[in-house]
Parts: C-alpha cells; sequence; structure tokens
C-alpha cells in the first residue's frame, strides 16, 4: 500500500571538510574567504536528503549563502537577542548567521523571518528563566494556547552547526508543579516556513515542546538530539519532541530522543509525514493527536509513515487518540475539549523495536474523558480508516502484564481497516500476551484480542 521512492535527493554538493589551520598565511586566505573570526571557522552546510524512505514529494536545493553576519556572544549573562535580530536583517536574502562562540543568552523574543538564510550555530543559545517576562513577552499561538521563545519563518532555510538550543526549564518544571496555569514556552516553533533544514543540532531543557512544526511545508529534521530532565522531585511535564500541526510534507529521521511526553505528534492537520530511525526512550510514543478536541476545527492526519524506530521506556509505541463526542475536562488537566471532527487516513508504524512499553498499540476515542460509561453514551465521531501497524517486536513493561495493547474505538463504524500484522510482543511474566479490542473489525487484527 505504500510507494516508496528509494532514491534520495541530494540537496546541497558535497561538503568539504573544513581545512585545519596549519600557517598564518592559510589562516589569513580563510579570514578573506570569510570562514574565521576570533578563530573560529564556520563549516559546510551539511547535506540533507531524507533516506531510506522519502515522502514521495519533492524537497528543493536551497542556494548557497555569499555573506556571514558573525555574532560575538556578549557575556556576563547579557542579552545577545538584539544582536541575533541585527545580524538575521544584515544577512537576510542570502546570507550565512555565525554563532560561533560558547554561550548566547537570550532574553528577547525571536522573530526570525528569513529568506534563503543559514544559521550555524556552534555554541548554546540559552533562554533566561526570568517566567514573569516570557509569560508577557512570549509568542502566543491559538492551538492548545501555547507559546515560544522563539519563531521562526520564511522560506530556504538551513539550521546546523553542531550546537545546543536550552530552554534551560527547572524554573518553569518546579513552577508548574505548584500552579498549572504557569505559561510554559515551547521551545522552538516553526512557524510559516517553507523548504527548510535543521541538521545537528541539540535541543536541551524545554519547559515544554521542544519543537513544534506549525503551518509549515517542505521541512527535513536530520540527527537531531532532544534531551531535558530534573534536578528537583519534579518531574518535567509536556515534552513532546515534535508536534506537527497544519503541516505538510516533513521528514524527521536519524535523531535521538529522551523525553516524557509524545516522541513526535502529529496533530490536526499533519499530511505526507514521515519519520525513520528515531531513537526514543522515555515517551509516550508515536502518536496521532490528539484530534477532535475543538468542534469548530475539522481535523485531519492522513499518509503518516514512522518507520525503522526504537522505543525504549514508552508508555505507547504507536498511539491514536481522539477527544469524546462532547467536553470533558480531566480536575487536573488546563484546557478540556471533545465532540471536534475529522478522519486519521492511511497511517503506518513499520519496524518498531520496543523495549519496555506499556502498550505496543494503543487507540482511544476517550481522550480526555475518564468517565467510560458517557464516553460510549456519546461516543466520538471522528474517523480512522487505512491505519496498519506491521513488525512491531520487543518486549512490554509489567504495568498491564500480560495485556500489551489497546484497540478501542468510540463506534464500529469509527474505524475501518484497521490492520496489525507480525506484531511479537512479550510480557515481562512470559505468559500469552493479549489486547483489548473493542469495535474493531478483529479479522484485520493478528493479534491476541481478549
Ligand atoms: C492560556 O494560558 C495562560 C497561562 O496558563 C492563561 O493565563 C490563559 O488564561 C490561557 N488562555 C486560555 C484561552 O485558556
Ligand atoms: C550529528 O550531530 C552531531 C552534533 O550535534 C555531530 O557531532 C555528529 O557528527 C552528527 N552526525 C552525523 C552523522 O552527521
Ligand atoms: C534503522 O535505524 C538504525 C538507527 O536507528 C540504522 O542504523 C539502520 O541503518 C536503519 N535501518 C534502515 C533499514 O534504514
Ligand atoms: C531513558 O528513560 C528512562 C526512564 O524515563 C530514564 O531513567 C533513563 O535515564 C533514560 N535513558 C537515557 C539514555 O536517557
Ligand atoms: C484542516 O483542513 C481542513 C481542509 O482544508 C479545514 O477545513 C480545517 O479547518 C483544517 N483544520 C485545522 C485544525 O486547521
Ligand atoms: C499513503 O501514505 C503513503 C506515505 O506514507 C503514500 O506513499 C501513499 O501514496 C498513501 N496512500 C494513499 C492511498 O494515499
Ligand atoms: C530504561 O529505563 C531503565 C530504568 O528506568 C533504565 O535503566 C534504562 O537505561 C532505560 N533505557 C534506556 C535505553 O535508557
Ligand atoms: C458516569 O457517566 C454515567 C452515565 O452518564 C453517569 O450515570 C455517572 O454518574 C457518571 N459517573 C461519574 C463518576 O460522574
Amino acid at each position: 500500500m505504500v510507494a516508496m521512492n528509494l532514491l534520495p535527493i541530494v540537496l546541497a554538493t558535497l561538503a568539504v571538510a573544513p581545512t585545519a589551520f596549519a600557517s598564518p598565511l592559510e589562516a589569513t586566505a580563510l579570514e578573506a574567504r570569510g570562514r574565521t573570526h576570533n578563530g573560529k571557522e564556520t563549516t559546510d552546510r551539511p547535506v540533507v536528503f531524507p533516506y531510506p524512505l522519502n515522502t514521495g514529494k519533492k524537497f528543493k536545493e536551497t542556494p548557497r549563502t555569499t555573506k556571514t553576519c558573525f555574532v560575538d556572544a556578549l557575556g556576563n549573562g547579557l542579552d545577545d537577542g538584539p544582536n541575533i535580530l541585527a545580524a538575521a536583517k544584515k544577512c537576510n536574502n542570502g546570507g550565512k548567521i555565525a554563532l560561533l562562540d560558547d554561550l548566547y543568552m537570550i532574553r528577547t523574543p525571536l522573530d526570525l523571518q528569513l529568506n534563503k538564510v543559514d544559521i550555524e550555530l556552534q555554541g548554546t543559545l540559552k533562554f533566561v528563566d526570568d517566567i514573569p517576562f516570557w509569560e508577557k513577552n512570549s509568542f502566543k499561538y491559538e492551538f492548545q494556547n501555547s507559546s515560544s521563545f522563539i519563531q521562526i519563518g520564511g522560506k530556504d532555510v538551513n539550521i546546523y552547526g553542531g550546537g545546543t538550543i536550552d530552554g534551560n526549564s527547572q524554573k518553569w518544571i518546579d513552577a508548574h508543579a505548584a500552579n498549572s496555569w504557569t505559561w510554559r514556552p515551547i521551545l522552538v516553533t516553526f512557524f510559516d516556513l517553507d523548504n527548510a533544514y535543521i541538521s545537528n543540532i541539540n535541543f536541551r531543557y524545554s519547559a515544554n515542546w521542544y519543537i513544534l512544526v506549525h503551518t509549515c511545508k517542505n521541512m527535513i529534521f536530520d540527527n537531531v538530539s532532544i534531551a531535558g530532565g530534573t534536578t528537583s522531585k519534579n518531574e518535567p511535564k509536556n515534552t513532546d519532541g515534535w508536534d506537527t500541526y497544519r503541516s505538510d510534507n516533513i521528514v524527521i529521521q536519524h535523531s535521538k530522543i529522551d523525553n516524557h511526553d509524545d516522541c513526535v505528534s502529529f496533530k490536526p492537520n499533519s499530511t505526507n509525514i514521515l519519520v525513520q530511525s528515531l531513537d526514543c526512550n522515555g515517551s509516550h510514543g508515536i502518536s496521532v493527536g490528539s484530534l477532535g478536541q475543538y468542534p469548530k476545527y475539522y481535523d485531519i492526519v492522513e499518509n503518516i509513515y514512522v518507520f525503522n524506530t526504537t522505543m525504549t521506556n514508552a508508555t505507547s509505541a504507536g498511539r491514536i487518540k481522539v477527544w469524546s463526542g462532547e467536553y470533558a475536562k480531566p480536575p487536573s488537566w488546563v484546557e478540556g475539549g471533545g465532540g471536534g471532527h475529522g478522519r486519521v487516513f492511511n497511517v503506518t508504524w513499520d519496524a518498531i523495536r520496543l523495549k519496555n512499553i506499556d502498550y505496543a498499540i494503543e487507540i482511544t476515542q476517550c481522550y480526555g474523558q475518564s468517565n467510560l460509561t458517557r464516553c460510549s453514551e456519546v461516543p466520538a465521531t471522528l474517523k480512522i480508516s487505512n491505519v496498519l501497524f506491521r513488525g512491531l517486536y520487543g518486549t512490554a513493561s509489567k504495568k498491564y502484564d500480560p495485556r500489551v495493547g489497546s484497540l478501542v474505538c468510540g463506534g464500529p463504524e469509527n474505524c475501518n481497516n484497521i490492520y496489525a500484522r507480525d506484531i511479537n510482543i512479550q510480557p515481562p511474566s512470559a505468559k500469552s500476551p493479549t489486547f483489548t479490542c473493542r469495535n474493531m473489525d478483529q479479522s484485520l487484527l493478528d493479534i491476541p484480542c481478549a
């Protein structure tokens, strides 16, 4: 059912290895070519292309940059934001913004509207942990009442360099534990961006989602590392790796994620998205949704392929979460929802290794509604069809042993053509594994429904 073109699309010419310093003469020559600054050297843009699978849609080459704007870190905790914004202005339309110093502190909301720009980040970009400042000054989005430190939009953008974007999250983690209304910024939001390649970047210590891909198209994330943590007794919350929303043709690949919520989450209107060769630890799975939260929108998640991925220490591996047919709000949640419409169509999880997972597969249409009697009285209407779970193998945790999955649809008419094939999950007790299946066509499910 899936036709993937295995030929990679090469986006740029092969990277040239950076020249090592041999003599002052060479150094001067490099300086003249605008590659070095204060003894540090910029590198060539990495080659980024989807592999081994692709989305079947084209990715375009981005033009070479012709000038470089170096930003010197001010140090002493001073705000480097204004200088970064100035460089983004000066080097817009064909330049490279080079952030080669060890540490840039940010106390300015960074709205980067870029055209044909590379950002080379070698050091760390760290946001000051001034909660009242960011509550007032972060970028705000209607969807799930979210906010962000930084938003990047425009066209033909590359971000790379081996550096780190650090959300400095500890204060927010503790403030959120005391008051769940604390407005916690998303680390980076890509908003209205087309044709962009994000590679070799580390995302650290987010107070909320790490990466929101909002109204974007034609993006590749490659060799990204995501990790955070806490030094107090309070756990990080809602630290999704990626959330895609109103976005099309996105690839997320060859990356390592260590977090406490969805590794990748396909939110409303996510289409043609490929996730491959990820290593997710500690997550809530690679998830469709939540969907159907807001009745005023129709939610579409279509043509999603998740391939060759390892899920460790997660609550679920493949998950679809849909709000119930009417508004509900668990007491501890900030926001409720339900009663929305839409469809999930053509979604595949293929070749997924599991280690210590509560549920290999989880489908719910009662998200946010803890009263399951009530949920069955007012079931969701959102339709789920043409979904395939194939080649999921490994070990479950002891949480629901010997149950290793739950596929529960709100009504028999809601879920069609849901397949499970080559599923081999061992619970720790070594008992025969079971799955809960409700309102599903069990002839298509090659799993022990009980
Ligand atoms: C959005 O969140 C902030 C911070 O939690 C809160 O003050 C605000 O009332 C929320 N807005 C809506 C519409 O829920
Ligand atoms: C991935 O990125 C890191 C820097 O974050 C870099 O050291 C490493 O070489 C990259 N790996 C590949 C395969 O490019
Ligand atoms: C699967 O992903 C792993 C890394 O997670 C990689 O080493 C391997 O080459 C990938 N296999 C395929 C078929 O792409
Ligand atoms: C993976 O997640 C578990 C549970 O959240 C955590 O204890 C462990 O340190 C994580 N491992 C890595 C390599 O981050
Ligand atoms: C999703 O796309 C459909 C069709 O274009 C549109 O009607 C709907 O409002 C969109 N939903 C969201 C959440 O943007
Ligand atoms: C299903 O999605 C895959 C990509 O994941 C795509 O190649 C295929 O054409 C889609 N099939 C249909 C029927 O749209
Ligand atoms: C999974 O969690 C356990 C215990 O929490 C930890 O020992 C293990 O290292 C984790 N796995 C990975 C890959 O981090
Ligand atoms: C759950 O829903 C049922 C059916 O609507 C209702 O009778 C019951 O009181 C509800 N239970 C709770 C705890 O609200």
